[in-house]
């Protein structure tokens, strides 16, 4: 089955599935929804279960369930950050104000809980109410750690936790619904593509383009918040001018200008892809021990696409 024909299957149970009873719900939902997302998550779930023999429909309402964990942590994550935009448009805690985007959020939580209570098993369940466990736990790590320069391990510690355990979980589930039994293997693939994934969003804050990303660059810094971008070359940098930047409330436009000019220049950027490219590598070994077939073949062409994407 092509990308399209999976993507266009997505978009519409994505919709159909939201189905509150309240409209307020429902609108904030599709606001989320039809705001854009590149619906990594389901697709790799169905391509996942295809990859290990099964039929990629019946892994569907799983990676629909595990989007809406995605489009949750997006609503919460807004929130605690006061983001005013997402997706290159006003968040939705901007548009309905925080109370009812933290509700929205619980709410597509418990239908994807709801979701894998009748279309996965309790294994499956174990393994997805785990994942939104750490990403809690690493939410509040990173927040506790704001305004401050963190090492490298706890940098890790953050992305895996936010980002890549729901890559794991979606690598795993699709292959169990596919029916492999090797779900460590499957698990580490995603947790490998899930570093990658967040290691460029972090240097896409650095050097994207904000009209693509729909998010304007030097976001991090402006946060408070240490990524690989600058741990990088923080050898090359002065530690306690670069530590009082991130510890001061509301820094000016040109410092964090500077300093994000710095960290590009020397090779911040570069060094960061590189790292994200070492991560697929072993991704990609761990792959190869699957059967060649069309549906391996997409998850190979998005590992790809992590990196290239709108760098
Ligand atoms: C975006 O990170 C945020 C995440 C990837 C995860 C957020 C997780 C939670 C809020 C906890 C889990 C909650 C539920 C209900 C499942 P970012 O701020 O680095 O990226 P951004 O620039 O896109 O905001
Ligand atoms: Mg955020």
């Amino acid at each position: 089955m092509r990308r399209m024909v999976l993507l266009e299957a997505i978009e519409k149970r994505l919709l159909e599935e939201l189905n509150p009873k309240v409209r307020l719900v429902l609108e904030t939902g599709r606001y989320l929804i039809e705001g854009g997302g590149k619906r990594l998550r389901p697709l790799i779930t169905m391509l996942s279960c295809g990859m290990c023999g099964g039929d990629p429909e019946d892994a569907l309402p799983l990676g629909i369930g595990l989007e809406y964990i995605h489009a949750a942590s997006l609503l919460h994550d807004d929130v605690v950050d006061g983001a005013k935009s997402r997706r290159g448009r006003d968040s939705a805690n901007l548009v309905f104000g925080n109370e009812v985007a933290v509700l929205t959020g619980d709410y597509m939580y418990a239908k994807a809980l709801h979701l894998f209570s009748t279309y996965g098993n309790i294994e499956m369940i174990r393994l997805v109410s785990q994942a939104v466990m750490d990403m809690a736990e690493a939410q509040v790590l990173e927040l506790s750690k704001v305004g401050e320069l963190i090492t490298e391990d706890e940098y890790f510690r953050i992305i895996e936790g936010k980002t890549a355990v729901l890559f794991g979980a979606c690598v795993a589930v699709g292959g169990m619904a596919g029916g492999c039994q090797d779900r460590d293997t499957l698990y580490e693939i995603g947790l490998r593509m899930g570093r990658a994934f967040q290691l460029v969003d972090d240097l896409l804050d650095y050097v994207g383009d904000s009209k693509k990303t729909g998010k304007p660059v030097g976001n991090d810094l402006r946060e408070g918040k240490t990524t690989y971008p600058l741990l990088s070359v923080i050898d090359y940098l002065d530690r306690e001018r670069v530590e009082s930047l991130l510890r001061e409330v509301e820094p000016t436009e040109e410092e964090i200008e500077t300093l994000r000019k710095e960290v590009v220049s020397l090779g911040g950027d570069a060094r960061t892809k590189e790292r994200a490219l070492e991560e697929l590598r072993v991704a990609k070994d761990l792959l190869s021990k699957f059967p060649d077939s069309s549906y391996k073949e997409e998850i190979l062409k998005i590992m790809d696409f992590v990196v290239l994407r709108e760098l």
